[in-house]
Parts: C-alpha cells; structure tokens; sequence
C-alpha cells in the first residue's frame, strides 16, 4: 500500500519534519507575568509525545502589554526566557519533537480576562489590565475603551521587540518562529483597512497597510539563525465587508515570500466582532489553496480539521503542503497514532509507552524512543 502524504516527510527551510501533522500555536492562559508555569510542562509535554512533526508554543507576548490577558506566556524579560528554558528542558528531556514558537503582540485585543472568566476588556484602572496600543485608536468592538495610538517610535520599539525575541526563542534553540499576524491581533491590524486609518506611511495602500508587518517580518528573520524557519499565520480574510480579504493575503505572501519566508499558516477572522464565518469542515482549506497558488514556499492548512482522511485529502489534492490541528489534539492527543494506524504507517511513540501497541498493528511503532 502507498504511504499516505500525511506520514511523509517534508522540509520548512532547512528544518525536517517527520510527517505533515503540525499542532497549531494554542494560548494557555497559565503563565503567571508571563513566565511560564508547570502547566506547560505538562501540556506542552504531553503534546511532545503524540507523534506529530512540530509543536508550536502558543502566542508568547514580545512585550508585557501586547499580552492578550494578564496570563499570557511572554518571552520579553530574562525571567521569560529562563521559565521557558525550564519548561524545555523537561520537555526535550523526554522528547525530540521539534518545537517553535509564535511571537505575537496583541495591539488594541489586549488587556482583557482569560476565556474561562469572560474574555471581557479589562479596564486599564483594574487589577491585571493595561492601556492597549494600535495602529488606529479604534476599538475592537464599539463599547471597548479605545487604544492609544501607536508612533513612530512605538513602531520602531514594538520592532526591536519582535527582534529581540526571536533572539531569545534562538538562545533556547527552539526550531522556528512563527509571526501572528492573523485574528485580530497588533500585526493584522496594520493589515486591515478596518482597523488601520492611519494617513502615515503605515495606513492607506495595501503596500502601506504591509509596511509594519514587513519590517516586523525583516527584522525577525534577521534576528533569527539561517535556516531555522520564520513562518508567518496570516487571516486569509477578515469575513467582513471592506476589510482584508484573500486577494491581499495573496498579494502578502508574495511579499514575505521575497524576504525570505520559511511557510504561510493560513487561519481567518478575529479582526471585527462583524465577521461572518462559514464555519464547517476545512472551511480554511480554500484559502490556503488561493495562498498555495500564490507562492512556491509551504503552505499550512488550518480549521475544523478532524479526521484522518480529511487531512490526507487536504495534503493530495495539493492544497497545502501540512495541516495543523488545534482543538483536535487537547481532544486527542494520540490523534496522530490513530492516523498513522488508520492508514497502516509507522510513528514514533515514548519507549515507555511502547507496551501499548495493539497487537493487531504489530509495526505502528518506530522503535527509537523520542516523541
Ligand atoms: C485553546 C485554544 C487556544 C488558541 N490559541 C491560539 C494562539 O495562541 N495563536 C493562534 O494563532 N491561534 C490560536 N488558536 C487557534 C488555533 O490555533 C486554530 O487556528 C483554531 O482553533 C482552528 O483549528 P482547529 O479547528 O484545529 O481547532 C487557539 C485555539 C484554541 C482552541
């Protein structure tokens, strides 16, 4: 029988994957001023064991106030890093999966109470809140306190930011970066027209809306070392009438393509409380297959992809190069064991666990150890 695309390997610049499975970035609102807690040893750790070719640390702060809550991981101090490089160190104790991390500032989405607590703006006077920053002083929705508008010199300090911890996210040997500049947050409001009004050099055009997210994009690569991957998530369209849409998310890849990006994860949404999604199965898919004919460099499928077969059809019909999960692997973390026994491929699994191979699939296992 063929192998399925989903178990071959692939290459993002010069790191290699093991298969096409990748666990898309997930926030764990559990970091306490943004240094990162026990919790992350144990979600991130048991993700390191599933199989899957490349773990994606969740949205991790550039700077205390691009925090989307209070309990956002960060990597904007030395006590950052060092609460990371803990968590890593026990992490890669047990497993060699490759792990990156997104970078993300939050712009005018920040300031607010973790989901399980409401998810509400927190006002800047309370406990645990802050005044937010953007490109516009618009607020995310209208009965939102609005944003301080950022300058020139914000601009050039939130980019040294993003630089800064990239370099950090190298000294702790992590295998990429991602940027976020998808679902609303600081670097997809430079990109939409309907959150940026700026008349600078930073706001109008579409070259001038990319301007920000470009030199973000320039001075991460930069500060990051050849050959492990920055990737980039953008939202593929606002879902909202007069905002970014797919023709400019092409027109944006192409752009990051040029300066040197390792993959475009391709997400939606987020920007405007207006949006209207046609939320379904891969109902991402179609924008990562207007991306994918956009580019030459990978791109990354994401959204309401759950089934095995699903994924490999993603994959064969050309539309993407990998697909990322999120909810369906804090559902199921073995998701990729099970994917790799439904289409009759080998995966590594922990040599602790390897006693748990069903005697029916006696060659599911790549003996080895590791994740
Ligand atoms: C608990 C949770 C946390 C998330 N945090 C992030 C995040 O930190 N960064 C991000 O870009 N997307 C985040 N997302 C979105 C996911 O990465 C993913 O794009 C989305 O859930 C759709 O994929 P899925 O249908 O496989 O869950 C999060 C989703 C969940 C469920």
């Amino acid at each position: 029988m063929a192998v399925a695309t989903l178990f071959t390997p692939f290459h993002v610049d010069g790191l290699a994957l093991a298969n096409r499975i990748v666990i898309a970035p997930m926030c764990q609102y559990s970091a306490e001023d943004g240094c990162m807690t026990d919790w992350h040893v144990i979600h991130l750790g048991h993700l390191a064991l599933s199989g899957a070719a490349l773990l994606t640390i969740e949205a991790t702060a550039v700077a205390a106030e691009g925090r989307i809550t209070y309990a956002d991981s960060g990597l904007y101090s030395d006590a950052c890093e060092a609460a990371m490089r803990r968590t890593l160190d026990a992490v890669r104790r047990w497993s060699d999966m490759p792990i990156a991390i997104q970078l993300a500032h939050a712009g005018r989405k920040a300031s607010t109470e973790v989901p399980w607590k409401g998810r509400g703006q927190i006002a800047p006077d309370h406990a645990h809140g802050w005044i937010a920053e953007a490109p516009s002083p618009l607020p995310f929705a209208k009965s939102e306190l609005a944003p301080k508008m950022l300058n020139r010199d914000d601009l050039r300090r939130l980019r040294d930011a993003f630089a800064d911890s990239a370099r950090r996210a190298a000294r702790l040997d992590l295998a990429a970066v991602q940027l976020h500049a998808a679902h609303g947050y600081l670097l997809h409001q430079f990109l939409s027209p309907l959150a940026n009004q700026r008349d600078d050099e930073y706001g109008g055009s579409l070259a001038n809306r990319m301007r920000f997210p470009l030199e973000v994009f320039e001075a991460t690569r930069a500060a990051f070392p050849a050959g492990r991957p920055v990737s980039v998530r953008v939202s593929g369209t606002d879902w909202a009438d007069g905002g970014w849409d797919i023709a400019q998310t092409a027109a944006f890849a192409q752009e990051l393509e040029k300066r040197g990006c390792g993959a475009i994860h391709v997400s939606s949404g987020g920007l405007t409380p207006a949006q209207k999604i046609p939320m379904g199965p891969s109902y991402q898919v179609p924008l990562a297959r207007a991306v994918k004919q956009a580019v030459k460099i990978p791109v990354i499928a994401v959204g309401l992809i759950t089934e095995f077969e699903q994924a490999e059809a993603i994959l064969g019909t050309g539309d993407a190069d990998l697909i990322a999960l999120a909810r369906a692997m804090l559902y199921d973390p073995r998701w990729p064991w099970h994917a790799a026994a439904h289409f009759g491929a080998r995966i590594k699994a922990p040599d602790q666990y390897l006693r748990s191979q069903p005697h029916y699939l006696p060659h599911l296992f790549d003996v080895g150890g590791g994740g």
